[in-house]
């Protein structure tokens, strides 16, 4: 199914018209998004979702608005919603659906809903706490639009939680550029991955991942992270983990 196939999606008429040229990203993602629905993503999103999404990190809430079209209930929020000046990427731009200001403390409050990142900033770790708190919260689902381990979104303590980095990259490699994932468990299991269009260069996909302790209530906050203001190893945050 292509992008064709959705009612309302510029970005994916835009991809198409100019076959996914390096060229015309800058402007795209500048209009619209990092990433290109296409109705197989929003289904598949759609079908993980029975409760609806809460979005974090939502940019111009594009996705959002795409969700909601198609009947899903999306809350969307960013630390800067547009047209923020303090948007880095989208100041002055108006939404494409309503994005409310709010942090990763936003996903505590819909534990029932599918958390929903799309593009998560390289080597922040907001994505990373998002994951931690939607996990202690008791959520059942998480999706994911980005570029694998090593690639431009998220940061090793993230992939490391979606079960993508088998073992610490900073300890392997001497690296002093990323946080030590030692401690860091896999809270989530991919259970599915759909293909999005992409532009020349660009290695992304949307991927849906379950707990990976299962749906049992009583397995849930097993488990929560301390993000310690402690510098990186060795100059970045540090991981601990605290059972509770
Ligand atoms: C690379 S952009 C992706 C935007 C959008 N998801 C897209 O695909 O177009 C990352 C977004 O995350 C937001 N962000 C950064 N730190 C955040 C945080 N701690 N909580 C919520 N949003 C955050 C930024 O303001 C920015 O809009």
């Amino acid at each position: 199914m292509d992008s064709h196939a959705l009612p309302w999606n510029p970005l994916g008429d835009l991809h198409a018209s100019c076959g996914g040229a390096a060229e015309h990203r800058d402007e795209a993602v500048a209009r619209y998004s990092f990433a290109i629905p296409n109705a197989a993503a929003i289904e598949a999103i759609a079908s993980s979702s029975p409760e609806g999404v809460v979005e974090l990190g939502a940019g111009l809430g594009y996705w959002g608005r795409i969700l909601s079209d198609g009947g899903v209930h999306v809350t969307a929020y960013d630390i800067a919603p547009p047209p923020s000046d303090r948007n880095r990427w989208y100041a002055g731009r108006a939404p494409w659906h309503p994005v409310a200001e709010g942090d990763i403390a936003s996903v505590e409050a819909h534990p029932n809903r599918t958390l929903l990142l799309v593009w998560p900033t390289r080597n922040e770790t907001w994505a990373a706490e998002a994951l931690d708190l939607h996990h202690c919260s008791g959520g059942g689902a998480v999706v994911v639009v980005g570029e694998p381990p090593g690639g431009r979104t998220g940061d090793d303590s993230f992939h490391a939680m979606l079960g993508h980095l088998p073992q610490c990259l900073a300890c392997r490699y001497h690296s002093s550029g990323s946080a030590c994932t030692c401690n860091t468990p896999q809270l989530w299991s991919q259970v599915g991955e759909v293909e999005i269009p992409r532009w020349q260069g660009i290695d992304d996909s949307l991927s849906i991942y379950t707990r990976s302790d299962g749906p049992d209530p009583e397995r849930r906050r097993r488990r929560r992270i301390r993000w310690a203001s402690a510098p990186r190893r060795p100059d970045g945050p540090r991981l601990e983990v605290r059972h509770v």
